[in-house]
């Protein structure tokens, strides 16, 4: 049976222990300092699987704009379903009060489509019906539980320990035997159904958990080198920190700052960019980010690359200006040409890619140039490359060359945090738990 193995691989694995009510893997922890599915004979196990599955949603009909980052939690779901586990996942999407706070029943439906199984959604997190569709479960059965922020105090921010008494933790930790995190892209906020099972249940990396800790650990902290790190986006303010954090590594060989970012990080230096680009830097760049900015230049000026040049909005039109000629009204929207010839030679010098924030307003054609000539300079590229983040990624899946990409990340937040060298709750709640199961 897949996954299941023979005598050897059981042995790799390590053997199970009954102790207690629940069981803990003997021996072995085959992930960086957490168990993985490695570590269980989960056959007919009753497993608790927290996914992120937290989509875009369409403002007008509510409904999922795109389907990928459930497409990515497939793989854990599919194994556990495999190895006869009897398997309840759990999952929030948007925040209460949001307009994207939907029911999860569409994203059921997504993952019935991509296992080519039935996941039934139960409309119901800690009431009977859940209950009782967890108790009635058999073994390679699966069921999606109501979106987890449906709890009030899903999100309140405690440790481990605290959310373990919690009445979310208290309900559902009884009924399983094994609890596996793979929701990667929420692995940096410390929430009740992230890290309070692992205070109480032997508890698993997913599949997907495994390989984005692994892959964007060695790309952060070891890339092969020349290493070639492009921002873009608007949120200057959060991309500064990120390549402060990066421009001190020796590892790191170029960081391209494009989009508003790029502009902005000029601007902190004292470069005119128009006073209809102003006033929207001017919105997420606070005082201390100028400061950050000149430093940053003046300290590690010569692996930071800024635009030379700008994609600047004219009565709708495109139109090009070098920087020192930018008109002082300019809506500057993409970067320029002489910019994009600039940042694909340092694309094609590379070992190692990675991006993340759109270079320019990809979304109107006039302005998507930046951002279609350098993700295709980097698909065509020989680097391992990686893109993350919810915007980067659909402008990649637009201009059709997501599948290009070496490795595509669901995490947004989470990635800056592991960029950022920050511990991650979600992880160290699962090496605390290896300690104790
Ligand atoms: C995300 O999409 O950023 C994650 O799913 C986390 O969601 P949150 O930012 O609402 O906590
Ligand atoms: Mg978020």
């Amino acid at each position: 049976m897949l996954g299941e193995g023979s005598e050897d691989s059981s042995c790799s694995r390590g053997a199970i222990a009954e102790e207690g009510r629940g069981w803990t893997a003997s021996k072995g922890i085959s992930g960086n300092g957490f168990h993985t599915l490695d570590d269980f004979d989960v056959r007919g196990r009753k497993v608790l699987l927290r996914i992120d599955i937290n989509s875009p949603v369409d403002e007008k009909t509510l409904r999922l704009v795109d389907g990928s980052k459930i497409r990515q939690s497939i793989a854990t779901v599919r194994e556990l379903m495999d190895r006869a586990a009897k398997t309840t996942l759990i999952a929030h999407q948007g925040r209460p009060g949001d307009y994207d706070y939907i029911p999860l029943n569409e994203h059921a439906a997504f993952m019935t489509q991509y296992l080519g199984r039935r996941v039934r959604y139960v409309d119901d997190l800690l009431g009977p019906q859940a209950l009782r569709a967890v108790d009635a479960l058999s073994e390679g059965e699966c069921i999606l539980l109501k979106n987890v922020r449906s709890y009030e105090g899903a999100q309140d921010k405690k440790t481990a320990e605290e959310h373990a008494s919690s009445e979310m933790v208290r309900t559902l930790a009884p009924r399983f035997d094994l609890f596996v995190n793979d929701a990667f892209g929420s692995s940096h906020r410390s929430h009740a159904s992230l890290v309070g099972f692992t205070y109480l249940l032997p508890s698993a990396a997913g599949r997907l958990m495994e390989r984005e800790v692994k892959t964007l650990t060695k790309v952060f902290q070891n890339p092969s080198r020349p290493s070639t790190f492009i921002f873009g986006g608007t949120k200057f303010g959060d991309a500064l920190a990120v390549i402060e954090k990066l421009a001190e590594r020796d590892s790191v060989d170029n960081i391209l700052v494009a989009g508003l970012a790029g502009y902005a990080f000029l601007w902190a230096n004292g470069v005119n960019i128009g006073s209809i680009t102003e006033k929207l830097v001017e919105k997420d760049a606070p005082q201390e980010a100028i400061a950050g900015a000149k430093r940053l230049l003046s300290r590690h000026g010569s692996k930071i690359h800024l635009p030379v040049d700008a994609g600047v909005d004219v009565e709708g039109k495109r139109m090009e200006f070098d920087i020192d000629r930018l008109p002082a009204d300019a809506s500057i929207k993409d970067i320029g040409t002489k910019t994009i010839e600039e940042f694909e030679e340092f694309i094609s010098e590379s070992k190692t890619i990675f991006l993340s924030g759109p270079p320019g307003v990809f979304e109107k054609e006039e302005f998507a140039k930046g951002t279609a000539s350098l993700f295709n300079a980097i698909v065509n590229s020989e680097a391992f490359s990686v893109i993350g983040g919810g915007h980067s990624s659909a402008a990649a899946v637009k201009f059709k060359v997501i599948d290009g990409f070496s490795y595509q990340s669901t995490g947004g937040g989470a990635l800056e945090r592991l960029m950022l060298g920050k511990s991650m709750p979600v992880v160290e709640a699962l090496k605390a738990s290896a300690k104790k199961f």
